[in-house]
């Protein structure tokens, strides 16, 4: 089983350039042709999160439209410039979208079983775990304790060191440390938010954010020193699960690079 996990799309209305200068939907569109050209074709596409810039109708809109070559299923959770309701409204055809309340949901037809976790707090950038949210995740892992799960949502519940963004952190995380620490089948919680590759021990797991699919958060580490943001390579996770391997997470980046074949392939 093959997980693309794009994150950040950040998608704007029609013209409008993130912070003057960043065609976010010129950069979705080249992930997505990326992740088309992959061999083998990823099975699910997870969004985790800040799918739109502003949370209007005609920015998921214009999200839903840059999705449609992606022949596979592709699962979407909020981030904090999401719109619960406006993202409701424009994927409510999905089989996996929550008619009401949180956008949280189990995917449990592959051999990994995911669990989406909504982490929105409206019109705030920071998100939170709260008692209900924690209750349904630890009765959706109480369904199949044997059974190898992911968590993926998009507030990190973890420190990244970089303050400007640990401080529109996840509100919660200690309680969902507690939840998740009993139930040693969450093989990874996935993340995004903080738009670079960073991975943590947390709960007894691994957690990880993906990078943004257009501009990253700068790499500054130190104290209080604000945000930059960079037009660093852009890309997506990419996590495989295989019996004999586990579950392996990787980074693709998109653009240009050049490659040259050292070995020939080996015959099988
Ligand atoms: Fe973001």
């Amino acid at each position: 089983m093959l997980i693309a996990q794009i994150s950040d799309t950040h998608i704007k209305g029609d013209g409008v350039l993130a912070y003057g200068h960043i065609d976010t939907s010129g950069f979705l569109s080249r992930a997505v042709d990326h992740i088309l050209h992959l061999d083998p074709r990823p099975d699910v596409v997870l969004a985790t999160g800040d799918l739109v810039d502003a949370g209007t109708p005609a920015e998921y809109a214009r999200l839903r439209h840059l999705l449609v070559p992606l022949p596979m299923p592709v699962y979407l959770i909020p981030g904090n410039h999401d719109n619960r309701d406006a993202l409701r409204a424009t994927f409510a055809d999905q089989p996996w979208m929550p008619r009401e309340g949180f956008i949280q949901y189990v995917v449990d037809d592959g051999p990994l079983r995911l669990i989406a976790v909504d982490t929105l707090i409206p019109g705030k950038p920071s998100g939170r775990v709260d008692a209900e949210r924690l209750r349904w995740l630890d009765a959706r892992l109480g369904e199949a304790p044997a059974k190898p799960t992911a968590i993926f949502m998009h507030h990190p519940p973890f420190k990244t060191a970089i303050d400007y963004m640990d401080e529109i952190g996840l509100d919660g995380a200690d309680a969902m440390a507690e939840v998740v620490r009993r139930h040693p089948q969450v093989e990874r919680v996935l993340c995004g938010h903080l738009h670079r590759s960073i991975q943590a021990r947390w709960a007894g797991t691994l957690a990880l954010t993906a990078p943004a699919t257009a501009h990253q958060v700068g790499l500054d580490v130190r104290p209080r020193n604000g945000l930059m943001v960079t037009l660093e390579p852009p890309g997506y996770a990419l996590h495989l699960w295989r019996p004999d391997v586990g579950l392996v997470s990787h980074v693709a980046n998109v653009g240009d690079f050049q490659s040259y074949r050292v070995a020939p392939p080996k015959s099988a």
